[in-house]
């Protein structure tokens, strides 16, 4: 489509500009041999006419009113009547000028004229083999006493300029075409460039789909489709830790469920099988089974604490204004006799009344979970500091032990669902390893903070930030 255009924009300037120039020259001799025709001045004339043909490049020609050559530059017509719609065009009348485009055999006299340049070497040597030539007339009437009494008749060899049109619509042809192939080639690279990560994340995504959670996509560069990519790599990063942490604890409760289940089934078989029921021994076993089923509910309790707690929702609180330095001591209270009883010091140091929005049972409970494994990783005799104060806009609660304390290595997961640094004897102590989690969970539902200071062998110290408003 360009291609036509331009082709025929070159060609209409090119044949505009040659054709204009000429009928101007007609006009311009038309008017000069009106006097020499009319007086008849044969010589003069076709000196005249010779002269306009050397100095324009044409070939000059003067009919009368009937068409007949009068005078040829050339001196080959004379006589011969032309009839050429140019000549009819202006001895009609009407007109001042009329010109027009021929293809003729080469017999109008001239030397084939290509332009001496590589344009025209290649022209002659594409079209050298037709023996037409183009050639242009312009006719102009020759007009003596308001009559028309003939007519100048210029013949333009065009040879070189339509030679020059039609290597430019090569040009333009071939340029056309390699820019086609070029800007196919370069959408077809660029377009399986563009489209490859595009097909790696649709890729990915239907793998997601299908539950297979390893998949990566390769970042490369900085644009729109890189962070998608690392976005889309976050997500299945993210995707597949919450697998492994979902499949992790559903494994580790199970097995928690399991342990006190055996414990239970085995000691319900050994009553069974008693040949004599002795009421002592049947009264130790029914107890022992009481506590493995207080285990398995605590754990039960736990584990539906966390669902309710993981769901974050803020009906997962129930806020209301604690005195938590009231409920801090009533824990405190409760716990005595734990501590009690193995001769561990509980010493509280609490600020009065210090008030503060959130759900009483949770942050009951995190107190407890916290001072119960100060007291159940002490050891016996020893002392349990509980205090709890402001500081600015901070309530700092603070628990300190000197027992077992826990190894660098370890205080990273000690947050982990069931994670327990010593199983064997978490086991004696009783505890499951959801107590941290919970106690997590709760801070940062009340938008607190957690922090652990331990020593191997030395003891624990942790402290919770609560934000303190009034
Ligand atoms: N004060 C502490 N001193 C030493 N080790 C501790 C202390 N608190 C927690 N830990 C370690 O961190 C682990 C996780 O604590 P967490 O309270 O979550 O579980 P747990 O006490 O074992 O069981 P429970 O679910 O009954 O609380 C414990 O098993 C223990 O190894
Ligand atoms: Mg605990």
């Amino acid at each position: 489509m360009l291609f036509i255009i331009l082709s025929n924009v070159i060609e209409t300037f090119l044949l505009d500009k040659t054709s204009s120039e000429y009928n101007q020259l007609a006009q311009t001799h038309s008017v000069q041999v009106a006097p020499l025709f009319n007086q008849a001045s044969a010589t003069k004339l076709y000196t005249y006419l010779v002269n306009v043909s050397a100095e324009n490049d044409c070939r000059a020609i003067v009919v009368d009113a009937y068409g007949i050559v009068q005078s040829d530059a050339f001196s080959q017509l004379n006589g011969v009547a032309l009839d050429n719609q140019q000549i009819i065009d202006v001895l009609q009348g009407g007109v001042n000028v009329s010109h027009g485009f021929y293809h003729l055999p080469s017999s109008s006299g001239y030397e084939k004229s290509y332009p001496n340049n590589l344009i025209g070497e290649l022209r002659q040597f594409l079209f050298n083999s037709t023996d037409n030539e183009w050639v242009m007339y312009c006719a102009s009437p020759i007009i003596f006493d308001s009559k028309i009494i003939g007519a100048v008749l210029l013949s333009v060899p065009i040879e070189s300029t339509v030679a020059q049109i039609e290597l430019i619509k090569w040009q333009i042809l071939i340029i056309s075409i390699a820019t086609g192939i070029g800007a196919i080639l370069l959408i077809t690279l660029f377009s399986g460039t563009m489209l490859k990560p595009i097909r790696q994340l649709t890729q990915g995504i239907s793998q997601i789909a299908l539950g297979d959670f390893t998949q990566r996509v390769k970042v490369s560069g900085n644009s729109e489709l890189a962070q998608l990519a690392s976005t889309f790599n976050q997500m299945s990063e993210r995707l597949e830790n919450l697998e492994h942490t979902r499949n992790e604890f559903v494994a580790n409760a199970s097995h928690e469920l399991k342990t006190p289940m055996s414990t239970i089934k085995i000691l319900v078989e050994s009553l069974q099988h008693q040949k004599k029921v002795d009421p002592v021994i049947t009264k130790e076993l029914l107890g022992d089974v009481s506590s493995e089923i207080d285990r398995m509910s605590l754990l039960v309790n736990d584990l539906l604490s966390l669902v309710r707690l993981d769901e974050q929702k803020p009906t997962a609180l129930l806020v209301s204004q604690v005195n938590l330095s009231a409920a801090l001591m009533q824990v405190c209270d409760n716990l005595t006799p734990l501590s009690f009883e193995r001769g561990i010091e509980l010493d509280l140091s609490v600020s009065a009344d210090i008030a503060f929005n959130g759900d009483e049972y949770k942050l009951k409970r995190l107190f407890i979970n916290l001072i119960d494994n100060a007291i159940k990783y002490s050891e016996d005799n020893s002392i349990v500091q509980v205090s709890l104060h402001t500081k600015s806009n901070q309530i700092i609660f603070k628990v300190q032990d000197y027992g077992v304390g826990i190894s660098e290595e370890d205080v990273p997961y000690i947050f982990d669902r069931f994670y327990r640094v010593d199983k064997m004897r978490a086991r004696v102590t009783g505890g499951t390893g959801l107590g941290l989690s919970i106690v997590k969970s709760i801070i940062l539902l009340h938008n607190g903070d957690i922090k652990i200071d331990s020593t191997l062998g030395k003891g624990t110290t942790i402290t919770v930030v609560l934000p303190y408003t009034a």
